[in-house]
Order: structure tokens, then sequence, then C-alpha cells
């Protein structure tokens, strides 16, 4: 028997009733339901619009029915079309009549708009919480190697001497702006729907102010038929998180060739690696490359609720409870993402040797070279190209710029002295680039700083 059973002479053909029904997963939003049910219930009493009894009893066994759900006393009816419905059976069931009065002034369309609202903005906060535990992994780390001395690259090839600090500090920044992104996203979600029922309010005297001060939100929406048919908020999040998985995608491409043999920049701890079951001798980056395919289903995610919203006329249409395995999975997966990804990079240990070899071979100090012509009175144009010339001729002869002797230096250009090898000194070429948001170590102490302020006023007192 439905509930709303009275207008048909028919029962629901079985596979329309597995079809229609979200309990499998809308169940999960069982705790702002209850919760949104109850500031509903208070609020109809206190206008006046139920009895003040009834309303207590209501709240009451609404209160016993989310204690009996979080014990595991009471169990989901995979039966119910979704959990608006199987609250309200059980509540009836528990009270009768008394429990039939819930629903008035009241729909589902505002019920579920008003549970996403509340799941969102709880999730935001979840997931804020992880990439300020991430950021607080990634200040360790940046710390540690402040003064890694490591090559840039630009098109994968090695291009100018920066540290590991620096280095890290740069996903630091992207960390922060997802931050920013989530912090927007709660803000989005804080809008109370309730009462715009099923799309055109009520002719009950409600007070939807004072359910959205319950319910701890600090604006109502302004249109009833916007409140049941936006999920705006729903794709600030999808979109919040493809942003975040880009950036852990991005990270873990790092990581993967860092931890290969051609690299060997970092290892990854025994815990998070994984073994081959035909080759003895591997150690492979499997949570990093994971992260990496992960990301194809979160923008897959935000791709489709962009087309599931995009043909739906004004008001719900029940397209829209397809936003919810979408968008459930996309924090599920980021979420999972960001714990792991956090303590494999906590664990992983960095070869400072390594970095330091890499960088020693690649003429990454050819502009300071350069440079230090220009300092000299050469134009850079002119330098660029004698040491371009140098370059060459390196490689012609298995030399570096640091192993070239000053007589080879000088029949390039007369400019040329004994501090041309300081000049090119890799620490010295990093230590000079100090300026604002530059490599050099101080510049790295100066970004951690910033990042710290940034998560430490973030943090609950
Ligand atoms: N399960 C539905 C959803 O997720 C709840 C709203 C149903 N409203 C309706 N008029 N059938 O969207």
């Amino acid at each position: 028997m439905k509930m709303w059973d009275g207008r048909f002479s028919k029962a629901l053909d079985s596979r329309v009733n597995d079809f229609n029904s979200s309990i499998r997963f809308d169940c999960r939003m069982y705790r702002e339901d209850i919760t949104g049910s109850i500031a509903h219930a208070t609020m109809l009493g206190r206008c006046g619009i139920i009895e003040e009894s009834e309303s207590e009893l209501i709240c009451k066994t609404l209160m016993e029915i989310l204690a009996d759900i979080d014990s595991g006393k009471l169990d989901f009816d995979p039966e119910a079309e979704d959990i608006h419905m199987f609250i309200e059976s059980v509540l009836t069931e528990r009270i009768g009549d008394t429990g039939k009065r819930l629903h008035t002034s009241r729909s589902r369309n505002d019920q579920v708009a008003l549970d996403i609202h509340m799941y969102i903005r709880k999730e935001a906060y979840e997931i804020r919480a992880l990439l300020l535990r991430l950021l607080d992994v990634i200040t360790v780390k940046a710390e540690e190697n402040y003064d890694a001395v490591m090559s840039g690259y630009t098109h994968l090839q090695r291009a100018q001497p920066v540290t590991l600090g620096h280095y890290l500090m740069a996903y630091a920044q992207m960390f922060m702006r997802d931050v920013i992104r989530i912090e927007e996203v709660s803000s989005h979600a804080d809008v109370m729907p309730l009462g715009s029922c099923a799309l055109a309010g009520t002719t009950y005297p409600i007070d939807r102010h004072f359910v959205a001060e319950q319910l701890g939100f600090s604006k109502v929406s302004d249109n009833s038929m916007d409140g049941v048919s936006d999920r705006d908020f729903v794709l600030d999040m999808a979109y919040a998180l493809s942003v975040v998985m880009m950036h852990l995608s991005r990270f873990s491409e790092e990581i993967i060739l860092w931890c290969s043999s051609e690299f060997s920049f970092v290892e990854l701890d025994d815990a998070y690696s994984t073994g081959s079951s035909i080759m003895p001798q591997k150690k492979n980056p499997d949570i990093a490359e994971l992260v990496r395919g992960k990301s194809g289903r979160v923008y897959g995610n935000l791709t489709a609720l962009l087309t599931v919203m995009k043909g739906i006329p004004l008001a719900y249409n029940k397209d829209m409870q397809e936003d919810k395995e979408a968008i459930f999975d996309s924090i599920d997966n980021a979420k999972m993402c960001l714990e792991l990804f956090a303590d494999m990079l906590r664990t992983l240990t960095v070869k400072r040797d390594k970095l330091r070899n890499a960088a020693s071979s690649g003429f990454i100090n050819a502009t300071d070279c350069a440079d230090y012509m220009v300092k000299k009175g050469l134009p850079f144009r002119t330098a660029y190209k004698i040491v371009g010339k140098l370059v060459a001729y390196c490689i012609e002869n298995g030399k570096t710029l640091e192993t070239l002797t000053l007589d080879e230096y000088k029949s390039m250009s007369e400019v040329f002295e004994a501090d041309v090898y300081d000049a090119i000194d890799l620490d010295v070429c990093v230590r000079g680039r100090s300026c604002y948001g530059g490599p050099a170590p101080e510049s790295v102490i100066k970004q951690i700083a910033i990042a710290r302020n940034f998560v430490s006023v973030r943090q609950p007192k």
C-alpha cells in the first residue's frame, strides 16, 4: 500500500516499484530527514497548525526513530519508496493518526530539497577538514625540504632550480583555493527551502524563519518554485570536488614519476604501496594511480548532474532524484582520496641526493649564467646566445657549466671571470630567487607561515 494510494485503482507493477524507489541510496540522509521533520513539527505546533501535544508526541517519536536507526534496531524497508516515506510510515505505525499530521503544509519536494541542503552542508564541513589536514601534511613536508635543491620542469624538461619545499607549496596553493571553493559550497547550501511545499508555498500560517533558525540556516529561499527545483549548490559541490580531484591527480602523477627508477626522487612507505603478483621486484604506486583514475568518475558525476538538470522545466521533476547517487559518489570518493593521499604523502621518504643529482646535470643554471653576463653589462639576448653556445659545447664535450675551465669560458666571452663559478652554484641560484613568491628558502619559509595561518584560523577552537 502506497501513501498516495487513494487516487489509484491498481497496484504498481513491481518493476516500476524498483525503478522508482530511491531508499537504497537516499537512506543515508535519514538524520537530515528526521531533524528536518522535528523542526517542521515544532513549527506546526508553535503556529497552532497542529496541537502542541501532537507536535510534542511527533518530535519525541521521531527522536526515538533516529535513535533506533543509529543503534541498528530499526532497519530501512527496501520496499519503501524513499527515506521520507519510510520515516513517515514508521512514525504512523508507532503513533497512529497523530503521525499523519506531520506532512501538513509540506511536500516531499521541499522535504528532499531541505535534506540535500543539510547533507551538502555537513559534507562540505568534513571535506574542508580533510583539505586542512592535507595542507598540514604538505607544510610539514615542505618545511623538512625547504632548502632541498631540485630542478623545476617545464615541458617535463629540466628548467630552473627550485627547492622541493617550493614545489610542494605550489600544491598547497591549490588546496587552499579548494578550501575556499568548499566554503562557497557551504554558503550556497545555506538556504532553507522548506515551506516551498510542492511548488507554490502554502495557505497555512507557517513560520519558515523559525524552521531555518532551528536548523542553523542563515537564509530562507525567496521563491517557492526555485526552492524546490534548485540543485545549483549540488553542482557547486560536484564542481569543487572535480577541481580537488584534478589537483590530487596532478600531484599523484608527480609521485608516480618520482618513485620510478628513472627519477627515484622519493620512496613510498610499504604501507602505501603494493606488490605485483608476478614480478617480485615491483613496488607499485597504486594509491596514487587510483587517485588519478578516480578523478574520472568525479568529473563524470559533474557532467551527469549538469545533463540531468539541463532540460527540466519548473518546478520539481522526478529526474532530480538522479542527483543523489552522483553527488554521493563524488563525495565518497573525494573523501577517500583526500584521506589516503595525505597519509601516503606523510609517510613517503624524500631522497635529497637524487633530487640534487638530477638538478646538477641538466644545465638548469643556464639562465643564471646568462644573468651573470647581464650583470657584467651585456644585453640579455646576447648573453642568452653565448650561453646557448656554451651548452652546445658542453654537450659535445661531455662537460657541464660547472666543469668548464675559465679558459673555455673566456673563449666564448671576455666578460667571464672566476666568480662565474659562484654565480652558477645551484644553492646560490636558488637563494638568489628571493623575489616575493620565489623558490629561495627564505621565501618558502614565508609561504609555509602563510599556509599555516590559513589552516589555523580555520581550525575549530
Ligand atoms: N525521492 C524523491 C527525490 O529524491 C523525493 C521527492 C519525490 N517527490 C515527488 N513528487 N515524487 O527526488
